[in-house]
């Protein structure tokens, strides 16, 4: 199966999937459902939930869209919190971000305060629709895989220090810190819920996890040199908002070149984790759309 075909099918099954889990616009309270929608809906990559996929039909040994039907409340959830991440993170008091995705951000169009609530509202259907698979032991376990990405231990912790080393200098262990887990983190999470769902052995689950981990890390110092030179096409908003709020990033702190040469030695690393397993072919492709996204 072609890459494309691979991820134009698996898109379009959790497009559905996430449309059956949203409440719709008609029903009460319709602003707050209405911004839930207007943000899962406005053209994101779909990445953790591929990821996920991905990770799970490997772990199978077989690419097979019956067989991950079972696990779509899980992609669906990572979508969910990423969403809720995005919509908070644009916020005035975060990154005072207007646009998101080539459109006007969730607090733009909606107001401040239904976007707090639209994605606090996505947190708690992640939640949910964890508790909606089968085996309650692997619901539970996902619950806890996906609450501690989330959680002041992940992605909150990270974007906590975020917030709070703009316009300071930090040092690389910092930063570090920020990316693995404002971004690394649900990054881990999508490995590890895969491994979960499929019963992986222990030393398999450790290797993906550090994979993402890892994948996460160079996505975002990736993202950071985007925001530098990157086009408005590739960022879906105007380059240069991480200089004007001074915020840490890699090319801050590094400079372009030692950035760029960080985000590739961080993909071999990430490909050199993988390389020796079967049917590993959409990782690997990950790992390529990562190095491509480079300037
Ligand atoms: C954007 O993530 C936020 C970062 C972690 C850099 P994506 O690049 O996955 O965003 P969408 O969902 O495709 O818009
Ligand atoms: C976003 O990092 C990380 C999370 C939302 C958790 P950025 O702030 O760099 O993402 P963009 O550039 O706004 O997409
Ligand atoms: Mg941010
Ligand atoms: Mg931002
Ligand atoms: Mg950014």
């Amino acid at each position: 199966m072609l890459v494309q075909e691979y991820f134009r099918s698996r898109q379009e099954l959790l497009e559905k999937a996430l449309d059956k889990y949203l409440p719709p616009v008609t029903e009460y309270p319709e602003n707050l459902h209405a911004a839930m929608r207007y943000s899962v809906f406005n053209g994101g990559k779909r990445l953790r939930p591929i990821l996920f996929f991905a990770t799970y039909e490997m772990l199978l040994g077989k690419k097979n869209i019956n067989r991950i039907k079972r696990v779509i409340p899980v992609a669906c959830a990572l979508e969910f919190v990423h969403t809720a991440s995005l919509i908070h993170d644009d916020l005035p008091s975060i990154d005072n971000s207007v646009e998101r995705r080539g459109k006007p951000s969730c607090h733009v169009k909606f107001g401040e305060a239904t976007a707090i609530l639209a994605g606090d509202a996505l947190l708690t259907k992640a939640i949910e629709i964890l508790t909606e698979i089968n085996n309650k032991t692997k619901a539970i376990k996902c619950i806890q895989i996906l609450n501690r990405a989330i959680s002041s231990h992940g992605m909150i912790g990270g974007q906590t220090v975020d917030v709070l080393s703009s316009k300071k200098k930090i040092n690389i262990n910092t930063l570090r810190y920020i990316h693995l887990k404002k971004t690394g983190a649900l990054l881990q999470a999508a490995t590890e819920l895969a491994c979960v769902m499929y019963g992986a052995d222990e030393n398999v689950l450790i290797t993906l996890s550090n994979f993402a981990l890892n994948l996460g890390l160079a996505y975002q110092i990736v993202d950071d040199i985007l925001d530098e030179v990157g086009s408005y096409d590739v960022l879906g908003k105007e380059p240069g908002s991480d200089t004007k709020s001074n915020k840490a990033t890699y090319p801050s702190l590094v400079g372009l070149e030692k950035s760029k040469k960080q985000a590739e030695k961080l993909l071999r690393d990430s490909y050199n984790m993988i390389k020796n397993m079967k049917n590993n072919d959409i990782l690997v492709e990950f790992v390529d759309m990562i190095k491509e996204r480079l300037p």
